[in-house]
């Protein structure tokens, strides 16, 4: 086999060769980032500022991924992880990163990757909110289990990393799990059972099979110490109002849309959301007729709303983000105030792009204030984002 030149004319190395790298910054995905003849090669598991052994896995026409083989100089920020399995186990991928320095990347990774979709947005760029715990703050996890064994699937594999612990969970559920891996057992399954363990909102703990009929309770913030200090926050930013209609946009069970309610007591509120199992718990607290909760996808929802320039709109996308079509007329709309909530930097940065796309075309002075990053799952990449857009008066 020839070496493959990458788009530069670069020899890109064979793969299985082995080659040194320094490893600059982590990317979104978790993986080190290092450079070789100018072409990116992304490897897992490695650290910002070290020098490693890395066997090239895979060589596509822009990058290269690698594994580490060895790490030559380790990184300041290099520690054992705190889990006995977090080597295998797929749950965390950042545990030999100290917490600091996971806050200090995902800090620089939001911001890049809005710069990245959005050169000329200037906005207020606040410090990385941190979690208040770093380890036992999940309350929804997924186990699995298969043949007597119990546990989480292993790194990029269905293999079964047997564990009678999980230490990012809340123990109330991991005191648990000696009981669900013997219900697991007595149902006496060859193949595999993807189970979800919860803390309910009442405090008792509930678990389950995920099965292809009953994807689970749906959508829950899993971390309830930070969610509160994120929930704080939206509502702060949210400013003082008085707003006509208080919409929140995929709502979940009403996260925000009870205490938007609890806050704007003269607005009408409007929670539009997609899972009917969360549209059900949401209505069966409302209390208040200026609520109202619409099941349905938020692009079909905005083809018939009415959102005014008296209005606040809340929005909390999954990974994805919204639409173009749906940010396009979020633009149009002009809402006073607009609270973005994002788990995902790249679907942020690229509905912020088209956002201000349509401002643009309209001539519609509207500016993104501040951007502030919240620590939601220490010890993996993900990171949770909070961005306020208003009308520039
Ligand atoms: C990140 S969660 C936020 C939920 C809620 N804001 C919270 O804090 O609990 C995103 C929510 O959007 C819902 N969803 C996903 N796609 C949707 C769509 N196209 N239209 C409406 N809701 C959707 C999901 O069911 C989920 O509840």
């Amino acid at each position: 086999m020839s070496a493959k030149s990458n788009q530069r004319g670069a020899k890109a190395p064979l793969l299985g060769s082995k080659i040194k790298l320094n490893i600059e910054k982590l990317a979104i995905g978790g993986a080190g980032v290092a450079r070789h003849e100018g072409m990116v090669v992304f490897v897992p598991q490695a650290a910002p500022n070290e020098e490693i052994l890395a066997e090239i896995t895979l060589v596509k026409k822009n990058f290269m991924e690698a594994r580490v083989v060895e790490v030559l100089s380790a990184s300041p920020h290099r520690r054992e992880p705190p889990c006995p399995v977090a080597h295998t186990c797929g749950g965390c991928n950042w545990q030999h990163i100290t917490e600091e320095e996971q806050r200090r990347q995902k800090h620089t990774l939001v911001l890049e990757t809005i710069k990245k979709f959005n050169r000329d947005l200037e906005f207020n760029y606040l410090p990385i909110q941190p979690s208040p715990r770093v380890l036992r703050y999940r309350n929804r996890i997924q186990p699995k289990f298969k043949n007597g064994r119990f546990g989480f699937f292993a790194r990029n594999s269905h293999q079964i990393v047997e564990t009678m612990d999980c230490l990012i969970t809340e123990e109330t559920l991991t005191d648990k799990f000696a009981e669900v891996k013997a219900w697991a057992e007595k149902k006496n399954a060859k193949d595999l059972q993807r189970l979800e363990m919860y803390i309910a909102e009442e405090g008792d703990v509930r678990y389950g099979l995920i099965t292809d009929e009953d994807d689970g309770i749906g959508f829950s913030q899993v971390n309830r110490f930070q969610n509160e200090d994120l929930l704080r926050t939206a509502l702060d930013w949210a400013g003082d109002g008085p707003y006509k209609k208080v919409y929140d946009l995929y709502a979940g069970a009403g996260n925000f849309t009870f205490p938007l309610a609890a806050k704007y007591a003269s607005s009408e509120i409007i929670g539009v959301e997609l899972n009917p199992k969360l549209v059900e718990r949401a209505r069966s607290k409302i209390t208040d007729k200026r609520m109202t909760y619409f099941m349905s996808d938020v692009e079909t929802y905005m083809r018939r709303a009415s959102i005014g320039k008296d209005d606040l709109v809340v929005l909390d996308p999954p990974r994805a983000g919204a639409s173009e079509y749906t940010m396009q007329t979020l633009a149009a709309a002009q809402p006073r105030k607009i609270i973005y909530i994002s788990c995902h930097p790249v679907s942020l940065a690229r509905d912020l792009n088209w956002f201000f796309a349509q401002t643009q075309k309209m001539g519609i002075k509207y500016k993104l204030d501040r951007v502030q990053t919240f620590e939601m799952f220490p010890q993996t990449d993900h990171v949770e984002t909070i961005a306020e857009l208003r009308v520039d008066s």
